[in-house]
């Protein structure tokens, strides 16, 4: 714990701004990316944790025509509900922003052009799907049909979600348009390419480096894939006119493929954090310094994208972008350092689907539970490795049986025990017994192989190695029996109290990265004054785009904490009240008639 701080960029997937938020969105990028970032926050690192809207792309525009309302209007309803959930839900954001910003426009040109600049970009004429019933052509998400790879009838234009590979959607068999299912008809027209051959061997060796770290899926849709069927040139514009325009002259009425440019959010996301803190070069610590750690956090839908093409912008963009973009000599842009995507949440057994219904809603589950249920639930069940499965049975049982159970009854016995028998003051010990000391060590080892686990991005790992700990008290208390010994040994009883609370006190910052409002809660029964976290608060922003409403996060001044802390004897505290719900189970059976 005495090494430097290292700066961590925590990189999450940009929600489309055209749906609201499900538990599946959530436990795939956005509550794994806020555990980590708290984490290394109490570690003391410099974090970086930036997202915003996907505002632009066909999932915007396809809504506005469905509902005769401006693509504008459309990203603003739903950015507004992001903001609210991600408040609710405790996900600290130093920056939530969005694509449909100045800034974002400057920078994802500026890596166009230094792409161009670099030769990584060509022109090419050839034939696109064409809807001649809408008069216009199709995004390649709008066009469904075989996939020429696997043969799957369900691919879409831009991917395979049967061989999760990225489609050259003008070679999918027996095209249909999502639309009106009407057959779409090539027709030519002129775009830029991202030359992906002439990159890909940088790539390759990209993707090697790190074939340690990264999880066996992603390097399957990534490394695997490339081997199999090697890169080719991607068209990287399209004809559109809501989005950022091809920064090239002639090239009006063209827009930057909505995939391309999102991505780039990340960077144009930390250049306004940069710039709305006032410190306007800040960013440079994450995205120009070879020691920084870029971890992106993605659903496995995602994968290509993060794994394949953003790495290839961003070495392809090399030192021109620096030059491009702020007229500096600059270095290599950060690659990421890993892309923990997670796998799929099925809803009862079911694919989940959002336009089915068939979803949990962030916003309406936390108009009836707690946020910390919610993350502890997703979190003990998080798809890392493979799918996982909601049911609401299992939600109300392990709320019931373990975050109840054995955490939250844990801390609140203890601290009202001690509240009552010590007149609300920490009790003073005596000698240690050895049962004492070990029961301490034990759980202060916890902090090193349970950030040893948070380091690798094993989260549910983690925390159920945290609830073992809380298990370990349980079982200590059980044996101790403080409540026999207040009786006939007072000294014996506070000793044995103090130790159960110097343990609450460690499990409290051990659990904080996953359930950060109890932590802080309990953080301030034990009669501290200073948060755990900072806080966080909205601020409009007004730009050449208009105003649009940003979500920060600023930090609490003591960081370091994820470390044992000794609790003083001796000090006040306050009289506790139970951390958490208890759920009657018939709520289980209410929730699923809510579904579909
Ligand atoms: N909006 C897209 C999605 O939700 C992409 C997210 S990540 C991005 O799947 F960086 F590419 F925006
Ligand atoms: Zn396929």
């Amino acid at each position: 714990m005495t090494n430097d701080p290292k700066h961590i960029l925590v990189a999450v997937a940009w929600p489309y701004a055209s749906s609201e938020i499900h538990v599946g969105n959530i436990t795939g990028s956005y509550l794994p990316a806020d555990i980590f970032a708290r984490y290394h926050r109490l570690k003391g690192n410099h974090v970086l944790m930036v997202s915003g809207s996907d505002a632009h792309g066909t999932p915007i525009t396809v809504k506005s025509d469905a509902e005769g309302i401006s693509p504008e209007e459309v990203y603003q309803r739903y950015h507004a509900g992001f903001l609210d959930l991600f408040q609710k839900l405790g996900l600290h954001y130093d920056l939530f922003t969005s694509t449909h910003t100045e800034n974002h426009t400057k920078v994802a040109q500026s890596i166009f052009l230094a792409l161009k600049e670099n030769g990584y970009l060509y022109t090419e004429t050839q034939s696109h799907w064409y809807s001649e019933s809408e008069g216009r052509f199709l995004p390649d998400r709008y066009v469904e049909g075989t996939c020429y790879l696997c043969g799957y009838d369900q691919a879409r234009g831009d991917q395979c979600d049967n061989c999760g590979n990225l489609l050259e959607a003008n070679l999918l068999i027996e095209p249909r348009s999502k639309n009106d299912g009407s057959t779409p008809v090539l027709k030519e027209t002129e775009h830029f390419y991202l030359d992906l051959s002439k990159l890909e061997p940088g790539i390759i060796e990209f993707l090697e480096a790190r074939e340690e770290r990264i999880r066996p899926n992603v390097l399957r849709q990534s490394l695997g894939q490339i081997k199999a069927n090697p890169l080719r040139g991607r068209a990287i514009t399209r004809d559109l006119d809501w989005g950022i325009p091809v920064p090239v002259e002639g090239w009006k009425g063209k827009c930057l493929y909505v995939w391309f440019e999102a991505v780039i959010g990340y960077l144009s996301a930390a250049i306004e954090w940069a710039q709305l803190n006032g410190d306007k070069d800040a960013w440079h610590n994450w995205w120009y310094n070879p020691d920084a750690q870029a971890y992106y956090f993605i659903g496995k839908d995602n994968i290509p994208f993060h794994a394949v093409m953003w790495p290839a912008q961003l070495a392809g963009a090399g030192e021109w972008f620096g030059k491009i973009f702020e007229e500096k000599e600059n270095t290599q842009l950060t690659l990421p350092y890993d892309v923990p995507a997670n796998e799929f949440l099925n809803m009862q057994d079911q694919k989940l689907s959002g336009s089915r219904g068939w979803a949990v809603w962030g916003l309406d589950f936390l108009s009836r539970y707690q946020p910390d249920a919610l993350r502890f639930y997703l979190t003990i069940n998080m798809p890392e490795t493979k799918d996982a499965n909601w049911d609401w049975d299992d939600f109300v049982t392990r709320n019931n049986s373990q975050l109840v159970a054995t955490w939250g009854n844990l801390a609140n016995r203890v601290l009202s025990f001690a509240h009552k028998h010590w007149e609300g003051h920490i009790p003073t010990p005596g000698e240690l017994t050895a049962e004492d000391q070990a029961l301490v060590d034990r759980v202060e080892r916890g902090f090193e192989t349970v950030g040893d686990l948070l380091d690798k991005v094993r989260l549910r790992a983690a925390l159920l190695a945290v609830m073992e700990l809380a298990s370990e008290v349980n079982k200590y208390l059980d044996e101790a029996a403080p409540w026999s010994a207040v009786k006939t040994d007072k000294q014996r009883a506070a000793t044995i109290v103090y130790t159960a609370l110097q343990a609450i006190d460690h499990l409290k910052t051990l659990f904080a990265p996953f359930l950060p409002f109890s932590s802080e809660q309990l953080h301030t029964y034990l009669g501290y004054r200073q948060p755990l976290f900072g806080e966080q608060f909205t601020q409009p922003v007004t730009d050449a785009q208009g105003e649009h409403i940003t979500l920060h996060y600023k930090p609490a001044d003591a960081s370091g904490r994820w470390q044992p802390v000794k609790l003083e004897a001796g000090k006040p505290f306050l009289q506790p009240h139970p951390l958490y719900q208890k759920l009657d189970p018939k709520v289980a059976e209410e929730e699923r008639a809510r579904l579909g």
